[in-house]
């Protein structure tokens, strides 16, 4: 069992295969405080670390300065307003217009596996897979009840928390600020990892000292957003890929959040994710209950890359669900950056049969195929197929694309509406908006206002009568605006500040029951480009739209900052035409191929123009994508150097679960003179096992290629590539 209670001690303690993590009950009143997160302990060891032998003491030795215990004792889920005036996990504002609460232990549960979090995406495992441990705390004069949940996985160092607030009182109250983790500790030098960027550049990777004060990380866009993401990382000064200790906070959500540091007076550390408290208040009656979405949190003592690689065996195999989840997808072409606003029946299946003979097997049709969208200034809302550009409707193009032996996908933006649209026309307050004031636009368009039922059902209604109309396999669900205005006339006043997290919880029903009623469909989230790449929406599609940028360098950097948490196999990656439609720039085909390996792989061109140079080239690429996505899917990832921080060639490794097989990828960005070859040391593989490198007759140790590496000759040119295969020989 991965949970243990020492009834004597009062401690829990929450193992996985590499760490543990200890929580105590405290003095008469039930404190809940933290002991340690870290490395694998013998049971119990480290309990003597309670800070209850120490100034101030607690509160039943020391009443006269019962604010000093609650100000400086590591606290497991501290609450607002008596006295911890550190950064607090939960507020609440009562009827009487009070703020604050106390949280004690009244019992706990411990049981085998996981239970699903309602109507919230979450990490799912069986009874041999994971142990979980429900703390139910209480503050009795509010007659509010908070239960704490927290699930140890075996197969991988990761402890999820959520938080479930139940109000049992006559009176309603008001949460304001709900976190969905919290943890107190010691300052060890750390470093804060955090991803930031922009449309065309997101999920860079950010590092900087930890300091005093607060640091991190939110959005309050309505969505994970392009600029920050919903994650963090506290590492150890020296930690790099390979070692030293990094502690990954990733949040399981995908609508406003805050990841955020605190440092003390006392020099400690407080870590706390969860739904941004900003423009959020939550009513709840009595009997009602909140469920706040669900933290995974991943220990590693050998560095940032082994972190990396339980994140993604987690989101693999304990997030990541449905049919695709350890399969190989369809090769797609998409037709966006071939065609944009400007194809028909006609151009399609052209493409779809040129495509089809170089090996392709999925076409999928972007946006403007419905109402009369030929640019992006109307129709969303009017899922209704153009008959003026696709004559003979859906079922005629995707029986023709089908004819050809291909598979057929296509584009939604379920979540908006037009102003210049038939829907709007029809139900204008459909829009979020604030009564008296004019919404503002963003790509000439507004967002259906999710929060309500009737329109749930609607939107949701649409999209199934367009997938049963013909044989479409894939959608690729979009999203190209951030929430603003935020108004909706289905909550009264004092409910308004549910709004932002309704309209996600209305975005996850969507999606559910899409997948419940089309559980062959592959689905791929977007979010005008990466702005919605997250572990909420992973719960639902296999893989995300990585970024609008396809230029194969510019890739580079989103990936490897994708990569630190998201296994490959859930980036949306494709090749695309050049000069690249978003900087211009022009690499080889080639290189372009082996970017896109690494994520889903798929095209972004019109196949019928490209230069027949290029196009030659597919029915190899197909073949590379077709001999190594096994193993690109499912194996573990190494990032051996970063062109991002060394501004000249990027390289990376997969390496089999039975490490007898390994791909590694080169890119020279620039070209360096009067350079020969530059040494890369492998890893992953088997000190122990004999390899070899495909295409040569040599063998090499593991420990050969692992500590002395190999040299690899620089290609000639800008932007050049090279893929390594190594096999057990
Ligand atoms: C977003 C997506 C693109 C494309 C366009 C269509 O920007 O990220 O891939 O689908 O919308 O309007």
């Amino acid at each position: 069992m991965g949970i243990c209670y020492f009834e004597k001690e009062k401690v829990f303690k929450l193992d996985t295969g590499a760490s543990s993590y200890l929580i105590g009950i405290v003095d008469e009143e039930g404190f809940l405080g933290h002991i340690y997160y870290g490395r694998k302990m013998q049971d119990h060891d480290v309990a003597y670390l309670m800070r209850t032998e120490e100034a101030p003491f607690v509160p039943s030795t020391n009443a006269r300065d019962r604010l000093s215990f609650l100000d400086s004792f590591p606290m497991e889920y501290p609450t607002h307003g008596l006295g911890d005036f550190r950064e607090d996990a939960i507020s609440v504002k009562t009827v009487g217009g009070h703020v604050a609460l106390q949280l004690n232990y009244v019992s706990h549960e411990i049981y085998a596996g996981k239970k699903a979090l309602k109507d919230l995406p979450a990490t799912f495992g069986n009874e041999k897979e994971c142990t979980t441990l429900e703390i139910l705390c209480e503050d009795k004069i509010l007659g509010l009840q908070v239960i704490l949940s927290y699930s140890a996985f075996e197969d991988v160092d990761a402890i999820t928390r959520s938080v479930r607030v139940v109000n049992h009182a006559a009176d309603p109250v008001y949460l304001t600020k709900v976190m969905s983790t919290c943890v107190d500790m010691d300052n060890r030098d750390f470093d804060l990892i955090t991803l930031h960027g922009s449309w065309a550049r997101e999920r860079h990777i950010n590092r900087r000292p930890l300091s005093l004060g607060f640091q991190g990380v939110s959005s309050l866009r309505g969505e994970s957003s392009h600029q920050e993401h919903p994650f963090m990382a506290l590492v150890s000064h020296n930690a790099d890929q390979d070692m030293g200790e990094a502690y990954g906070f990733s949040f399981v959500y995908s609508g406003n959040f805050l990841a955020e540091t605190s440092m003390s007076q006392f020099d400690t550390v407080r870590a706390m994710v969860g739904i941004n408290p900003e423009d959020f208040c939550w009513k709840l009656e009595q009997g009602e209950e909140f469920q706040a979405p669900e933290v995974i949190m991943v220990y590693s003592a050998q560095g940032i890359g082994n972190m990396s690689r339980n994140f993604h065996d987690l989101f693999r195999n304990h997030l990541i669900r449905g049919e695709y989840k350890d399969k190989k997808r369809p090769i797609l072409i998409n037709n966006w950056e071939a065609t944009y606003f400007d194809f028909n029946t006609e151009k399609l299946i052209a493409i779809a049969k040129q495509a089809s003979e170089l090996g392709i097997e999925m076409l999928v049709m972007d946006d403007g195929w419905f109402g009369h969208r030929n640019d992006d200034n109307s129709s969303l809302g009017d899922w209704f197929v153009n008959e003026a550009k696709l004559p003979g409707g859906l079922k005629y193009l995707v029986d023709e694309v089908n004819n050809l032996g291909m598979k057929f996908g296509i584009w939604f933006e379920p979540e908006m509406i037009s102003p210049d649209s038939e829907l709007y026309k029809a139900h204008p307050d459909w829009a979020i908006a604030i009564p008296g004031r004019t919404a503002g636009l963003c790509r000439n368009q507004y967002v259906l206002d999710l929060s309500r039922q009737e329109i749930v059902d609607y939107v949701y209604g649409r999209l199934s009568e367009i997938l049963h109309s013909s044989n479409i396999e894939y959608v690729k669900w979009d999203m190209n605006r951030q929430l603003a205005d935020m108004g909706s006339i289905g909550l009264p006043a004092d409910r308004q500040g549910e709004l932002f997290h309704r309209y996600v919880l209305g975005v996850y029903q969507l999606q559910e029951r899409l997948i419940a009623e089309f559980p062959h469909l592959l689905l791929e989230n977007c979010s005008g480009g990466g702005a919605r790449f997250d572990p909420g929406m992973l719960y639902y599609s296999p893989q995300i739209w990585c970024s609008d940028d396809t230029d194969a360098i510019e890739r580079l950097e989103i990936q490897e900052g994708t990569a630190l948490i998201y296994p490959l196999s859930s980036m949306g990656a494709h090749v695309s035409d050049c000069p690249n439609h978003t900087v211009g720039r022009v690499t080889p085909f080639e290189t372009r191929g082996y970017v896109a390996l690494a994520g889903t792989f798929g095209y972004e061109l019109d196949v019928t123009k490209i230069p027949e140079e290029d196009r030659k080239q597919i029915p190899e690429q197909v073949q590379m994508y077709h001999k190594y996505n096994d193993l690109v899917r499912s194996g573990d990832y190494y990032r051996i150097a970063s062109y991002s921080k060394n501004h000249k060639y990027d390289c990376y490794m997969v390496v089999s679960k039975d490490r007898s097989e390994a791909l590694v990828t080169f890119i020279q960005v620039m070209m360096r003179p009067n350079y020969h070859s530059r040494n890369i040391r492998l890893k992953g593989l088997d000190p122990n096992r004999t390899y070899r490198i495909e295409g040569e007759e040599r063998t090499y140790s593991g420990e050969a290629l692992m500590y002395a590496g190999i040299q690899v000759q620089n290609p000639w040119g800008d932007f050049r590539g090279k893929l390594i295969h190594i096999v057990e020989a």
